[in-house]
């Protein structure tokens, strides 16, 4: 298998494709692979560091003619595409849900694309899931970015000069990037209390010590797929959690919002009446801010201060921690890379099999998956 990692560039993208591991892992099982000179810069990997472990480096025009399977974080851009050899297969996050135009350039061009985000919620899957892998740094890294805006402690501290009170943290969305924020603020020693719409997430939160409210009604009960993802909720089922939602949300200090339904805006959970309702010095993090935000004041990548409240719209924070992020990223493809290969290690999809069919975008020339077929 002849693979070749890119350099990002993306505004502000910090992850690599590869790591000098994730490089070693695919040499030892027969592969070669080329990166693009600085890819893994921002992320702490030098050249260096993947010539060690046996990787040609080099600039793009030097990518290898023969490469047949190119890893990136996100969509490539032109210059890479013309560089990408016909009938090669890229992978990466490829925002598949508004890739109707990238997937159309990539076909005309000959080119396979594979986008990680569609890979199906199954347990033989889960070592592959990049969506989980990211999201879970994600939870991790908002609420570090919560103590660094927020003016106060998040633990109680019992001093001489008087008592400082626990924040109080509310987590709105319980899914991955959720569970891993609670557990977080939990351990800097805030009280938690979560809320999400499917009831699966009750048992979760409770299993990390934070207190679960939401509105528990027939729809609750039915609002998960069976693929995992919440349902978008009914205007009625909407009223009813916002009127929980204020009357709860003017008492914390810290809010952090990953509500998501898949392909489509986030759902909007955090009013500015709402938000008006809260003290000076609370912090919001938004970590759906890239799909519209869950607070109605969120701007992308911005600090908005509202009557002194901070409601912060990040919408890559993996790349605030690069070199972790690419580690879990690198280690997806890697598990991935199973399902691109024959018994003797050549390159050889299995297109048969249902992750890599929910997967595929684009594949000889023509789009391929379902949700971007005209
Ligand atoms: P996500 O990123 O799509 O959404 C984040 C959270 O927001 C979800 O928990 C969702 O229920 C919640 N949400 C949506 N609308 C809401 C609303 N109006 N109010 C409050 N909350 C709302 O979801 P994520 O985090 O990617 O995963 C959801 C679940 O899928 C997880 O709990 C996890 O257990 C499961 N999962 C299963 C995998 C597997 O079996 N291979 C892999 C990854 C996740």
């Amino acid at each position: 298998m002849k693979i070749a990692v890119l350099k990002e560039t993306w505004p502000g993208e910090t992850r690599v494709g590869a790591t000098p591991d994730t490089v070693k892992t695919f040499i030892k099982a027969g592969a070669t692979v080329f990166v693009e000179s600085g890819a893994g810069a921002q992320a702490s990997f030098s050249d260096a560091m993947y010539e060690g472990e046996g990787a040609q480096t080099g600039a793009l025009n030097a990518l290898p003619g023969d490469t047949q399977l190119v890893l990136c974080v996100r969509r490539p851009d032109d210059a890479h595409l013309d560089a990408i050899p016909k009938g090669a297969m890229i992978i990466g996050l490829m925002e598949p849900h508004s890739a109707q135009d990238f997937a159309k350039t990539c076909a005309d061009k000959g080119l396979t694309v594979l986008a990680m985000e569609l890979t199906p919620r199954i347990t033989r899957a889960q070592s592959m899931d990049a969506l989980s892998s990211q999201s879970n740094l994600s939870g991790y890294r908002a609420i570090i970015e919560a103590a660094h805006i927020y003016g106060r402690a998040f633990p109680m501290m019992m001093t001489a000069a008087g008592t400082i009170a626990p924040a109080k943290a509310f987590i709105m969305g319980a899914g991955v990037a959720g569970l891993q924020a609670i557990a977080t603020a939990r351990r800097l020693g805030a009280v938690v209390t979560a809320t999400d719409v499917r009831p699966a997430a009750k048992e979760q939160v409770a299993s990390l010590g934070a207190k679960f409210i939401a509105v528990e009604d027939e729809e609750f009960k039915a609002a998960e797929t069976s693929a995992g993802y919440a349902k978008a909720m009914s205007p009625e089922y909407q009223a009813k959690q916002a009127a929980l939602v204020a009357s709860h949300i003017a008492k914390q200090d810290v809010v952090v919002t990953t509500a998501l339904i898949p392909g489509r805006p986030a759902p909007r959970l955090i009013s500015t009446a709402m938000v008006d309702t809260m003290k000076p010095g609370s912090v919001i993090i938004d970590l759906a801010a890239a799909m519209g935000g869950n607070c109605e004041l969120t701007q992308p990548d911005t600090l908005v201060e509202h009557n002194g409240v901070t409601i912060a719209g990040y919408t890559n924070l993996p790349a605030r921690l690069g070199a972790d992020a690419s580690q879990l990223l690198a280690k997806n493809f890697v598990n991935l890379s199973a399902l691109l290969k024959d018994q003797s290690g050549a390159f050889a999809p299995h297109w048969d099999d249902d992750v890599i069919k929910a997967m595929t975008l684009t594949r000889d020339g023509q789009i391929v998956h379902d949700s971007l077929r005209a």
